[in-house]
């Protein structure tokens, strides 16, 4: 069969791996190509027999699985790696998916466990590889035409773990700040179900939103997406969100992940505002995002919630620098101040947007961002500081905007997915 699911199977015990052989060779769609008593001879084999997924156990002698994983990832980046332990703690899960593992199995796990993780990450490896080639060669093609760099945007997630906190007022303004910096922005509401962005910019089109674009994402590529879009005044090209919570059933992760990868092309900087629930759709988001900008304000609430937040996406594995705490309407006397915030959760806050209720509402009911309709006032001067941040000193400067990392060169990527497909 031209499919197999090619696994290397390594564990110090040899019943083990007898067993897990037997196990898999019931299985019709996966072929056991080899297996390895320790951490280099895993290395070595899977160098010879490329396979797409290695069950590897965490604990032996030599060098430990942890270890191998790391060496793996970086000399065989196809295989992706299920870690297996008897161990359930929260931190060998943590060490295992930093070290690039894509599941984690604590033993004993029944055969059906073992052959579903198999089966996922393997399907996970492949679309992963499926869309890379794509944009390489999308983005090769680009550069052969005008000899530059191909455009690669960063996409930037507007996130909270909680619900009004400010999440469409900022990515609506950033966005449109970014655009007075000059930079070519996309706009993604991907507040599905009940989406504000068209409220906050006064857009109200018919058909048009991902909405509409939704049967064509099911099959194939989001090749009319840009019909679907609105340029606003500003030049901020927009996605709305669907008019009908039903319509917004239809956006699956997959979909969302194609429209990123698309309007990654050619933008330089994608702004999505996100909803604060931790749905699938969501969390394709917040994967293809190169910074979360996660927000918060001086509730005990909002500060509980983001303790919650940061140790979830410790468990997915994303990079301490993809996270970027905003702290709105910081200036509030509520009896919380930034000092204890910033102890409650361990870490400081990056940027700080005041709270300006006059400005912000009186935009917000005339459809006009107050970043065009109040420039002078501090909440759009934070607004500001907040786009030069992320979209990075002017040209000159080289390399240095945040999200381009070394995330965009193709070595990098790799160690950027090697913590989650
Ligand atoms: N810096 C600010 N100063 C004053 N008011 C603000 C500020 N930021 C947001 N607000 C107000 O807070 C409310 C919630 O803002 P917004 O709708 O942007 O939050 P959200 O996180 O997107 O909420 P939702 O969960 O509904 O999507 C709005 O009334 C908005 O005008
Ligand atoms: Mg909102």
């Amino acid at each position: 069969m031209a499919d197999r699911i090619k696994v290397l199977i390594v564990d110090d015990i040899p019943e083990t791996r007898d067993h897990l052989s037997k196990l898999l060779g019931f299985e019709a769609d996966v072929e056991v190509v080899g297996a390895a008593a320790g951490g280099l001879e895993a290395i070595e084999m899977a160098t010879a027999l490329q396979p797409d997924v290695v069950l590897m156990d965490i604990n032996m002698p030599g060098m430990d699985g942890i270890t191998a994983t790391e060496q793996l990832a970086a000399q065989v980046p196809t295989a992706a790696v299920v870690m297996m332990s008897v161990q359930g703690e929260a931190d060998y899960l943590r060490r295992s998916m930093l070290a690039g593992a894509r599941e984690f199995l604590v033993k004993p796990f029944s055969s059906d466990e073992l052959t579903a993780s198999i089966r996922q990450v393997f399907s996970r490896e492949k679309e992963k590889q499926s869309r890379m080639v794509p944009v390489t060669a999308a983005g090769s093609a680009a550069a052969a035409v005008d000899g530059a760099a191909p455009a690669q945007a960063t996409v930037i997630a507007v996130f909270s773990p909680k619900g009004g906190v400010g999440r469409t007022t900022i990515a609506v303004n950033l966005a449109v700040a970014a655009a007075t910096l000059g930079k070519k922005v996309a706009l993604v509401d991907a507040s599905f179900q009940f989406g504000d962005v068209g409220v906050l910019m006064n857009l109200n089109p018919r058909n048009k939103s991902i909405g509409d674009l939704a049967t064509e994402l099911q099959t194939g590529e989001a090749e009319s997406l840009d019909t679907f879009m609105i340029t606003h005044s500003t030049g901020v090209r927009v996605l709305l969100a669907p008019p009908s919570p039903e319509q917004a059933e239809l956006i699956g992760p997959l979909a969302v992940k194609k429209v990123l990868q698309r309007l990654r092309l050619d933008h330089e900087l994608v702004v999505v505002d996100c909803p604060s629930s931790f749905n699938e759709p969501t969390l394709a988001v917040l994967d293809e995002s190169d910074v979360i900008l996660t927000l918060l304000s001086l509730e005990i609430t909002s500060v509980k919630n983001m303790r919650l937040f940061l140790e979830v996406s410790d468990q997915l594995g994303y990079r301490d620098d993809k996270i970027r705490l905003v702290l709105n309407r910081a200036d509030s006397t509520l009896g919380i101040r930034v000092a204890d915030v910033e102890h409650s959760i361990g870490r400081k806050v990056d940027h700080t947007i005041v709270s300006d209720g006059r400005s912000v509402v009186y935009a917000l009911n005339r459809g006009v961002p107050f970043f065009l309709s109040n420039r002078e006032a501090q909440v759009s001067q934070d607004i500001l500081r907040l786009a030069q941040a992320i979209t990075g000193p002017p040209p000159t400067a080289a390399p240095a905007r945040v999200g381009d990392k070394a995330a965009k060169a193709p070595a990098a990527k790799k160690s950027l997915f090697s913590f989650r497909s």
